[in-house]
Formats: structure tokens, C-alpha cells, sequence
């Protein structure tokens, strides 16, 4: 068998000593600097040549591997410069060794260093599900912006996140990690992310290209099948949005979406993601996705598996090691071009030299960890988690009135670790604040008590403590029982089969209601839970989500009255498990629902409605919406069309409101959504204040892809919805012209 060619340039030998041919060839820009002194400076490609040109062949593969820190992690590796970059390392004492050896190495090229940095480092901001019920791409930037800089500082370079995954299905245990099932509402806060996090210092991933979220059935690693027309118009936005907002890689996804997996999928990663988006950086698999070809039947071998990933568009190999140790021989076969190799090597390097990279001095001062959560860190950490929490129900109870005895009850009360979710990064859990401590707190300040009673630990799997958590509610005047997922039942690999609350907790809040006195529910969870007709008997329910280190004071600004309730649905809140995939911008039907004609869209045993639906949230005060206008209703393509809301406070309290617009085509060539959203915006109204709030509606905005994949602009009439959810009223027409 031929060995391997594994020199396809010469390396550079005329380096100084010390510094690798990458930081030679930067030096030698440098010195040269009088003699070339007409010159223009090397163009971003001749630099990224200079440093390929540079490269062996083994160097330039090394560049496509992506090393995890485990027990076999090789330093030698990294100093024979065959890595192109590593993960999960989480101490800077180490990520500095690992990244001082690679700059030591013949081919000096810095690493990049990955982390799942996907809502904080060591302080915990809300889970993306959460930032998103916000309606504020604002502050998740400033969070984003955050949470970078903490990562920066130990010398992470890098972060998987953030999931631009569309997800419309709450069995999926991910939902939590994305922005929720609207394809407006996920670029919005994707490009919010993608440009905070790189302006607090780090390169972003788009994840997980694409479709993973409409797995079947909700269970995540499962297929998935989507038409050209939805792919395109649903899916693809937010990832559209990170790539506008200068994402610098994208991963490839574990699923196969149309029956061919995501990582082998030409189609996904070079056509859609380079051709149709117009992505220029560079693609990574996800955790050893490439092997996992051979379980998706499409390769036999480890060889077979490398090769179609390289030739699908994946650059890096996230942890299974199969382009270190196939493509040498896949080259030399001939089986794999060389220049494939060259180019995804070229996409790597010149985002390293994008990030400056190599720019940076050889071993940039870092922390060994994170420190505590500075003042600053907590007042953002605070704000965000007040702003992510949904209000869904109020009978009065809220905010909770001074001086009353309050009964806190529900094992996840007491428990910060609770609050934080999964992918916490460096969490300390001793940083966070739990729901009893901030009530707690809070509670003395205003002069009412708080007697806590769990009634069983997070799990609750024994009723032996309901009696005494029934007789604190009796005694008291309100009750706030908290509730919700376990963390082991969220995020990754954590489908559900019920959305009902776990162990015996519906048992529990059963009987607190039925001891009479009004039930506050505040829910921890990472998706829309399943509550039955006891809905209709609670005081008030909250959706915290997974709020973070401050969640514990956030849940008592919002409960007494210090913040009001501002966020919104980012998913439709099914009534039973049986309605999902429920989602609102779903298609029209020739049979409409009627309750009154059975062979109409509905379900005989539930109602279709949603309990929730999309965009929904309430606040503290009273809002109402007055006159909507529509400048120059009638639109030129390439124009855009501005409504104008008005929306007044008409209650005592300042108060928070998302204005929405929504859209609808009621006639077109294909069936259009019932309700698109195209524009939001938050208001902070005082008592009293009325304002006019305008929200541009470009024409583009209206186009959608065809079966044919083909981008389609309609001219015609178009309906316009403004208000407080996905419900609003009609509000005008618009009339786009041919
Ligand atoms: C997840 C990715 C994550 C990667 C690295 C995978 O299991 O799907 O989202 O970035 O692990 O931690």
C-alpha cells in the first residue's frame, strides 16, 4: 500500500527559534516591514496562503481535528501541532499549556479552545428558552456579551452555541436551548447572541445544522423530515441571521433529516449552508458525529465515514479522531482530493486569523477560573431573569400584598442547583440564590412571613411530607408552591414522554389548592408542562424556565411587585400532550375548527385550542391598544411598510408591553400561515403614558420558498395583526404592488 504524500508544501525552515512557521511567517512580515515598506500589506488570503503554504499535509489534517480533553488526551499531539483545536477544557492553567505547546509547534498556529458557553460561564444567566420570552434581543446581546467575557478571561476562545434549532415540539428535551418554535423571534435573538458573544471575545457556533429540532416525536438523535418550501422559511432563518451577524462556524447535527444524515448531508452542509446562506467559515461536526455514520448505515468503515464528511462539507471532527487517523491514507489512495483537505485546513486557519489569533501575544494572561459573580454580574443576571419569567395567570393574588403570612412550598424552593439547567458550563452552585432565599429576603422587607414546608424533595417521590406542607397552607393567607423538572429531565438526551410534572408534585399541588387559600404556582421547566383542570384553580402561575444564579431574587421581584412581569410566550403551551407539535403559524384548513360540526380540524376528546397560546404573557398593569395606522398601505417591492400602534398604560403601575405584528397572506399560490410574526418591540410605559409605537414591515419580509425551493414575492393584499400575542386583531391590510 502507497504511504502516504504527508508533505504537500514545504515547511518553511527559516523561522526564528521558538516560534512556529505561522508566528514565523507574521514575524517576517514584521522585519520586513523597510525593505517592503512600498508595498501594500498582505491581502487576509495571502496571509492564509502564507501560513498553508507553510503546512506539511499531517499539519494541514491536524488542523481538521478537533481534540477533547478526556483520560487519553495526548499533549505530544498538540505539540507535534496535529490539532487543530480542543474541548472541554475548563481550567486556564491548562487551556494556557495546551495552547503555549501549540504555539511552540513547527507549525505555530494557536488553537481554538470550545466550550459549551451557552448561558454563562460561571455565572448562570436564564436558558435561551427563557432570554427568548424576554422579546428583548437587547439584553440577551448584553448576556451574551457577558457571559463571553468570563469565558475569554480563562482563555476560551470558543463557543458551541448558540442552537438556532426551531423547536415546536416540547418532548424535546433541547427546546430549552434555542429561542422556541417562531423562525422571526429565533433570528432576532440568534444574531443577538452571535454578536454578543463575539463582542465579549469569543468565536460563536450556529448549531445543530439543521432541522435537528423536528426529530419525530420529539425524541431527540431521532429523524427528521421536512418539506424544501418549510425548511427554508422556518428552519433556516435564525441560522441565516447568525451567518449575517458573522457566526464563524456552524455544527453539523447528529439526525438525518430527509433520510440522509446531517454530517453526510451535502445537501444541508455546502448547497443550503454555503450556497443558499452564503456561509463562509468553517463547519464542525458534532460530538463524534462522524462516527457515528456507520449506526446511520451510510458508511462501513471509519474510512467510509471520514470521507463523506469531508465531502459533505464538514471541516472538523469533533472528538472521534477519524481525519487524523483516515485521511492520511485516503489521500494517498486517492479516494479523498488533497484539496479538499487544503480547503477545509483554509477555512480554519483564516477564522483563526479572523479571531487574531495569531496576532495575540504567545501566552495571553489568563485566570486560572472564573471568579465569584462580581455585583455587576448579578444585577444583569438579576434583571435578565426577571425580564425571562412569563406571567400566565393572575386572580388577584399577585403581586403578593404586604404583611400576609405566605407558605412556600416544593422541594425545588429550597434548591439553587435547581434553578440553573443544564449546559451550566462552570457553574458553582454555591453562587445561586433559590427561590427560598430570595423570598426569604424579600419577604422580611415586607413585613409579611414565610413558613416553608417542601412536601418531598425535587423528585418528590414520597407523599410523606404533603401533611405538613398542607398545614403551613392552611395556616397561611397565600400560597407559593414551586415546582417543575428535575435538571436530569432537561436539555440533551432528555426526551419526555409525559409533559406532566414529575414524581407525585400534580398530587401535591392538588392538595394545596384544595386546603383553600390561593395557589401561586411557580413553574421550574425547561418546556411547557401539562397542568390539567388544576390550572383553572390556581391564584396565579409563573414560568420561570431555568433562570440562573439570581433566579431565586428575580422570582421575589416579580412576586412582590419590585419588577413587573414582562415576558411572552416563545412556544405555544399545549393543554395536553395528545395536541403536540402545536405551534401558531400553522397552515389554514379546508375544514376550519367548529365546535359545532364534527368533520371540521379539532379533536373529539379536547379542545384544538391551545392553552397558551404563542406570544402570550400578562403584567401587572393594564394595556390598551388604540388605533393602529398603516403609512403607505399600498407597497412597492423593495419597499416597506411602517405601522404604527398605540398603546397606552391605563393602570397604576409602569409596565412592560411587546407590541406584535403579525401577518397573513390570505390568498396566495400556495396556503400561507394563518398568522406569521414579522416585527415586535418592548415598551416601557409609566402610568398614564400612551405611546406610539412604529414597527417596519419590509416587503421581502413577505416572500416565502416554494416546493421548488424557488424564493417567491406575491404581489396582493396581506393582513395585518397588531397586539399583546399571537392572537391579535386584525388591524389592516396592506397592498403589495407587482
Ligand atoms: C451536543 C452539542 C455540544 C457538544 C459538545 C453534543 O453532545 O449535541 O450541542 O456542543 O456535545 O459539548
Amino acid at each position: 500500500m502507497p504511504r502516504p504524500r504527508l508533505t504537500a508544501s514545504p515547511p518553511n525552515r527559516n523561522r526564528p527559534p521558538g516560534l512556529g512557521r505561522a508566528g514565523a511567517g507574521l514575524a517576517a512580515l514584521l522585519l520586513l516591514a523597510p525593505a517592503a515598506f512600498a508595498q501594500a500589506p498582505p491581502s487576509e488570503d495571502e496571509r492564509v496562503e502564507r501560513i498553508l503554504g507553510g503546512l506539511s499535509l499531517a499539519e494541514r489534517i491536524g488542523q481538521l481535528d478537533l481534540v477533547a480533553n478526556s483520560p487519553s488526551f495526548s499533549r505530544d499531539r498538540i505539540a507535534a501541532g496535529a490539532a487543530g483545536g480542543v474541548l472541554a477544557f475548563t481550567n486556564g492553567r491548562d487551556i494556557a499549556d495546551v495552547q503555549a505547546l501549540a504555539r511552540r509547534a513547527p507549525s505555530g498556529i494557536p488553537l481554538l479552545v470550545g466550550l459549551d458557553v451557552l448561558h454563562g460561564l460561571r455565572t448562570q444567566y436564564p436558558l435561551p428558552l427563557g432570554e427568548a420570552a424576554s422579546f428583548d434581543p437587547d439584553l440577551a446581546r448584553e448576556v451574551a456579551r457577558a457571559a463571553a467575557r468570563e469565558a475569554a478571561a480563562i482563555g476560551i476562545n470558543w463557543t458551541f452555541a448558540p442552537m438556532a434549532d426551531l423547536a415546536r415540539d416540547p418532548r424535546w428535551g433541547r427546546m430549552v436551548e434555542g429561542f422556541g418554535e417562531d423562525p422571526h423571534l429565533g433570528a432576532a435573538f440568534t444574531a443577538a447572541r452571535v454578536r454578543g458573544f463575539r463582542e465579549g471575545g469569543l468565536a460563536v457556533t450556529l448549531k445543530h445544522f439543521a432541522g435537528y429540532g423536528a426529530a419525530i416525536g420529539g425524541r431527540d438523535y431521532d429523524s427528521a423530515s421536512i418539506g424544501p418550501g418549510e425548511l427554508v422559511d422556518a428552519y433556516l432563518p435564525p441560522f441565516a441571521a447568525g451567518i449575517g451577524a458573522g457566526a464563524e462556524s456552524v455544527m453539523s447535527a447528529f439526525h438525518a433529516l430527509d433520510r440522509v444524515p446531517a454530517t453526510a448531508s451535502r445537501f444541508l452542509l455546502t448547497d443550503t449552508l454555503r450556497g443558499r446562506l452564503g456561509f463562509s467559515g468553517f463547519v464542525v461536526s458534532d460530538w463524534l458525529a462522524i462516527d457515528q455514520l456507520r449506526d446511520h448505515g451510510v458508511a462501513a468503515t471509519g474510512a467510509e465515514a471520514a470521507r463523506l464528511a469531508l465531502a459533505a462539507g464538514v471541516d472538523m471532527d469533533m472528538a472521534s479522531g477519524l481525519y487524523a487517523k483516515h485521511l492520511p491514507d485516503e489521500i494517498a489512495a486517492g479516494r479523498v482530493p488533497e484539496a479538499a483537505v487544503a480547503e477545509a485546513a483554509r477555512r480554519i486557519v483564516r477564522t483563526k486569523l479572523r479571531m487574531g489569533l495569531f496576532e495575540a501575544p504567545t501566552s495571553p494572561p489568563v485566570l486560572d477560573a472564573p471568579p465569584p459573580p462580581s455585583p455587576n454580574d448579578r444585577a444583569l443576571a438579576r434583571r435578565a431573569a426577571a425580564e425571562s419569567m412569563v406571567l400566565l395567570r393572575n386572580e388577584g393574588a399577585l403581586p403578593l400584598a404586604p404583611g400576609r403570612r405566605i407558605a412556600l412550598v416544593g422541594g425545588i424552593a429550597a434548591d439553587a442547583k435547581e434553578l440553573v439547567g443544564p449546559h451550566a458550563a462552570l457553574v458553582r452552585y454555591e453562587d445561586g440564590v433559590s427561590i427560598l432565599e430570595g423570598l426569604r429576603r424579600r419577604a422580611e422587607s415586607a413585613g409579611a412571613s414565610l413558613s416553608f414546608s417542601p412536601g418531598c424533595d425535587v423528585g418528590c417521590g414520597s407523599d410523606a411530607g404533603f401533611a405538613a406542607a398542607v398545614a403551613t397552607a392552611e395556616a397561611a393567607d397565600v400560597v407559593v408552591a414551586v415546582m417543575g423538572e428535575p435538571l436530569e429531565l432537561t436539555g440533551e438526551a432528555a426526551s419526555r414522554a409525559y409533559l406532566t410534572l414529575p414524581g407525585r408534585q400534580a398530587e401535591l399541588l392538588d392538595r394545596l389548592v384544595g386546603a383553600g387559600k390561593p395557589v401561586v404556582l411557580v413553574l421550574v421547566a425547561s418546556r411547557p408542562v401539562e397542568l390539567g383542570r388544576v390550572v383553572d384553580r390556581l391564584a396565579g402561575l409563573l414560568m420561570a424556565w431555568f433562570p440562573g444564579t439570581e433566579g431565586g431574587n428575580a422570582v421575589a421581584d416579580l412576586l412582590f411587585g419590585d419588577v413587573s412581569p414582562s415576558a411572552r410566550l416563545p412556544v405555544t403551551w399545549p393543554r395536553t400532550i395528545g395536541q403536540v407539535p402545536l405551534f401558531y403559524d400553522r397552515l389554514p384548513t379546508g375544514r376550519p375548527p367548529d365546535p359545532r360540526n364534527r368533520f371540521t380540524l379539532r379533536y373529539v376528546d379536547e379542545e384544538f385550542t391551545p392553552l397558551f397560546p404563542f406570544g402570550f404573557g400578562l403584567g401587572y398593569g393594564r394595556v390598551a391598544y388604540g388605533p393602529v395606522r398603516i403609512d403607505d398601505p399600498v407597497v412597492p417591492r423593495g419597499g416597506s411598510a411602517v405601522v404604527r400602534a398605540t398603546v397606552s398604560n391605563v393602570g397604576p403601575r409602569p409596565v412592560s408591553e411587546v407590541v406584535q405584528l403579525y401577518v397573513r397572506q390570505p390568498v396566495a399560490r400556495i396556503s400561507r400561515p394563518l398568522r406569521q410574526l414579522k416585527s415586535f418591540r418592548k415598551v416601557v410605559l409609566a402610568p398614564g403614558e400612551t405611546a406610539s409605537v412604529a414597527l417596519a414591515l419590509p416587503a421581502d419580509a413577505l416572500a416565502y420558498t416554494d416546493g421548488t425551493g424557488a424564493r417567491v414575492l406575491e404581489p396582493g393584499r396581506y393582513e395585518i395583526f397588531v397586539g399583546g400575542a399571537s392572537d391579535a386583531p386584525l388591524a389592516g391590510t396592506i397592498e403589495l404592488q407587482p
